[in-house]
């Protein structure tokens, strides 16, 4: 079944059928105001944390109600039928109602269409702007004059913590109120309260501190309103049949000792053809501010300014050009999707919430986890690499000076005295007690991805402090990451698992084994001796060399099992992902990241992947391993509590996907690189969209393996790790854009099947229109490129030699 479909031209994807699988979402804002929005205009909005300041309410997992929103109701007031301007809440049949959700670029928009009554409403958060706005255009389309009223109304929380909202209710309910300010709702919490109220109280969440947020109209006059939800909906009913809208309007009711909300009546007449736009205002912010923001949509109404639609293309430029630093043109649609807008807008919207906001994830964690945040660079560097350096440096600064990272790091976090996960007091604050095993192994990739995207090859020497105490060069830090592995092994001198790795079910612990971060310590090496070899440390390069030949010796000698690379040992000594073991013996890490490292090559690295393709893969992507745990289980592998095919306990991780796609362009096979894109890509699903449910435009966490009741079926959406390790699979690996120190390869993995594609490239300041002939139908290989009329042999293409504009053909062969 399908429910929409992308607008290239526009970057947006636009849902014409309301009743989708799930709620389809889109995120609005910046990490100062967020806001999630889905296809019904429902969701909830923040400010800085989706857990400690929420302002709007929204009751996760409650997708089949899909409520509460951002509600715009419309009733005709000739005959009191009602509707709403998104199809949620009020659900018209969809043969009279139409409607259209366009998910932009940080904006929404929803078109609907009743009973000659058409409203647009665009909803978005303003550059650089801590509120949001509701732009409504509503016109009669019909033969006669149309008396309506319409209702914006949205429901507050009563304390900015989510957790005291939903489940303190004898605390939180009493200290809201409501008040009516002409043009806007205001809502005050703890009124009564002051700074020295909180301190008083202990700091427990800031109780005590006053906090304001309103709810606000410009370009109309305010009829009736209703701060008191209760009151707007009425007992024994639902957003769906709001009292208030049936009875005809508001009872001018504030909230007190209640559920605030803003619910504000206008009453217009609409002429045949007549239009008349609104602007309703959501923000946090005291009657003052509320104002200020109210009377400037005010003016450039009453002057024929249209404020909200420039502010919209603001934004629109400020996306479209991040996204313009790479847009592609291949044979197939999809993919370009993908590459071009969505997995490039979700790696942002990855990158900039963590994991702390969506349908799933209410911001309870409060910060950064370590290995997410370093991989969730990766998916920006080709887009955004000054964006991506801030972040990165942030997360040096949140290394241990033992060269470990510290498993969370606050979104307030000041390097240099830190506790650490040896500290109670860390433990204390963070629930996070032990070490991860890979956590600083990511920065490898995601430093040399920087770098020679950037050309900052100084970098390496910038000064950064470390969390705990003491400072020195990215080059150093790098270097304690390894000494931190390398200190911490068991007894085949492999890296001990610790509290886990990037699977956060393995419990391999300190005297186990973790062969995925064998592989990810051999990888780094390898970059780190790239490193050391240009800086000319040449005891370093033999230091990387001595350990690298000592790992891939125990490699060959332990974690080899004859057809496959096995995925660790316990403390106990039993060995996890051996051919011979009932439950879990082949795993899909171990294998790609053989390859990735390059500690696998030639024959083996095709037998490994041969192994994944025959054994793991399914037609929505491959298992993390198979078959399930079941028996197996507690405390090491705690995936076992998943369902079977759910999850890490023998799902479609998708994350891993993306390292499967790399994996396979490093052995040039394009046709499969492509293969296993497809299966993951959430556009190719796009009319099938009752299997998979998740958004057809975003990549999610896991899809369910074949031992579920709905192979296919995808959760958590937006925020995970695979927009990252997708696009670079995809730019990196099958597009083949791979920037070095000094210039920049361009070596495709492509199906055999794409003779001929283009992609603009803007590379350090320089634009590259690249073309690319694969009229020789190959799948990896390049015989010389000709650039601006010169012929070089070999796939690179030196910056020197480059001009601000270069035109470059690929001739593959
Ligand atoms: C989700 C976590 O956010 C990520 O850190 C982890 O690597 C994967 N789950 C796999 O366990």
């Amino acid at each position: 079944m399908q429910f929409g479909q992308f607008d290239e031209f526009n970057r947006e994807y636009v849902i014409t059928r309301p009743d989708t699988p799930a709620p389809w979402c889109n995120y609005l804002g910046s990490v100062d105001y967020g806001a999630i929005i889905s296809n019904n205009a429902t969701g909830y909005s923040f400010v800085k944390s989706g857990a400690s300041g929420r302002i709007t309410r929204f009751r996760l997992n409650s997708r089949s109600n899909d409520q509460p929103g951002r509600y715009i109701y419309i009733r005709d007031n000739s005959d009191g039928d009602y509707w709403s301007g998104s199809w949620q809440p009020v659900c018209k049949p969809l043969d009279l109602y139409k409607s259209e959700c366009r998910h932009g670029t940080a904006y929404t928009i929803i078109k609907s269409q009743y009973r000659d009554i058409e409203t647009n409403t665009s909803y978005f958060v303003p550059l650089n702007k801590f509120y949001e706005v509701w732009g409504l255009r509503i016109k009669n389309s019909g033969a006669s004059a149309r008396t309506l009223s319409v209702f914006g109304m949205v429901e507050f929380t009563n304390h900015d913590h989510y957790e005291n909202d939903t489940v303190n209710l004898q605390y939180s309910q009493f200290i809201s109120k409501t008040y009516f300010k002409g043009n806007h709702i205001l809502q005050v919490i703890n009124e009564n309260g002051s700074e020295a109220a909180a301190d008083v109280d202990g700091g427990c969440d800031a109780m005590g501190d006053p906090s304001f947020r309103f709810f606000g109209v410009a370009g109309a006059e305010v009829a009736a309103f209703d701060g008191e939800r209760d009151v707007f909906i009425g007992n024994y009913r639902n957003y769906g049949n709001p009292a208030a809208v049936e009875a005809g309007g508001c009872s001018n009711t504030p909230a007190y000792n209640g559920n605030s909300c803003g619910a504000l009546q206008i009453d217009i007449t609409l002429n045949p053809g007549e239009e008349k736009e609104m602007i309703f205002l959501l923000g946090a912010g005291d009657g003052e501010i509320a104002r200020e923001i109210i009377n400037t949509y005010d003016t450039a109404l009453s002057n024929n300014t249209d404020l909200a639609g420039q502010q919209l293309e603001e934004l629109k430029h400020l996306w479209h050009s991040r996204l313009e630093n790479l847009q592609i043109d291949t044979p197939d649609d999809k993919f370009d999707n993908m590459v071009n807008v969505w997995n490039a807008y979700q790696c942002f919207i990855t990158f900039l919430w963590s994991r702390a906001a969506s349908f799933q994830y209410c911001g309870l964690r409060n910060g950064l986890g370590y290995r997410d945040t370093v991989q969730d660079i990766q998916g920006i560097i080709h887009l955004d690499y000054r964006l991506a350096k801030e972040r990165l440096c942030l997360m040096l600064s949140a290394q241990i000076s033992n060269g470990g990272g510290l498993p969370l790091v606050k979104f307030d976090h000041v390097p240099g005295k830190i506790e650490t996960p040896d500290e109670s007091e860390y433990a204390r604050k963070t629930g996070q007690s032990f070490y991860r095993a890979d956590d600083a192994l990511w920065l490898f990739p995601t430093v040399m991805t920087y770098i020679k995207e950037s050309g900052d090859w100084n970098f390496i020497d910038e000064v950064i402090p470390y969390a705990d105490r003491g400072q020195t060069s990215v080059y150093n830090h790098l270097k304690q990451a390894i000494q931190f592995n390398l200190d911490r092994q068991g007894p085949h001198g492999f890296p001990a698992g610790l509290f886990a790795d990037w699977n956060d079910c393995l419990r391999l612990g300190t005297k186990g084994e973790s062969m995925f971060v064998a592989f990810q310590l051999y990888h780094a090496l390898s970059i780190f001796r790239d490193f050391a070899s240009r800086k000319g440390y040449g005891s370093d390069v033999e230091w990387a060399d001595k350990h690298m030949e000592r790992l891939s010796k125990a490699i060959d000698d332990f974690a080899w099992d004859g057809t496959r690379y096995v995925r660790g040992f316990t403390e106990a000594g039993y060995t996890i992902g051996s051919k011979d073991n009932e439950e879990a013996s082949l795993w899909l890490n171990p294998q790609t990241w053989a390859v990735i490292s390059g500690a696998a090559g030639g024959e083996r690295a095709g037998l490994v992947l041969e192994q994944v393709y025959r054994k793991l893969n399914t037609k929505y992507g491959a298992m993390l391993f198979y078959p399930a745990f079941k028996k197996f289980g507690l405390p090491v592998a705690r995936m076992v509590l998943f369902n079977e095919g759910t999850k890490e306990n023998a799902g479609i991780f998708s994350q891993p996907q993306g390292w499967l796609i790399l994996a396979e362009t490093i052995v040039g096979n394009g046709n499969r690189a492509y293969e296993y894109f497809n299966e993951i890509n959430p556009a190719a699903m796009n009319e099938q969209a009752e299997i998979r449910v998740l958004e057809p435009y975003v990549h999610g966490q896991a899809t369910e393996g074949i031992d579920t009741l709905n192979h296919g079926r995808s959760h958590v959406h937006w925020l995970t790790g695979t927009a990252s390790t997708v696009m670079v699979a995809a730019v990196n690996g099958i597009l083949g854009l791979q920037p070095d120190y000094d210039g920049i390869n361009i070596n495709p993995c492509i199906p055999a099947a794409w003779k001929y594609f283009s992609m603009t490239k803007h590379f350090r300041g320089k634009l590259l229109n690249i073309k690319v002939d694969n009229s020789a139908g190959v799948e990896k290989g390049v015989k010389h490129l000709i650039i601006n009329g010169k012929k070089l042999v070999g796939c690179y293409a030196a910056f020197d030699g480059l001009s601000d504009k270069n035109d470059i053909l690929v001739v593959m062969g």
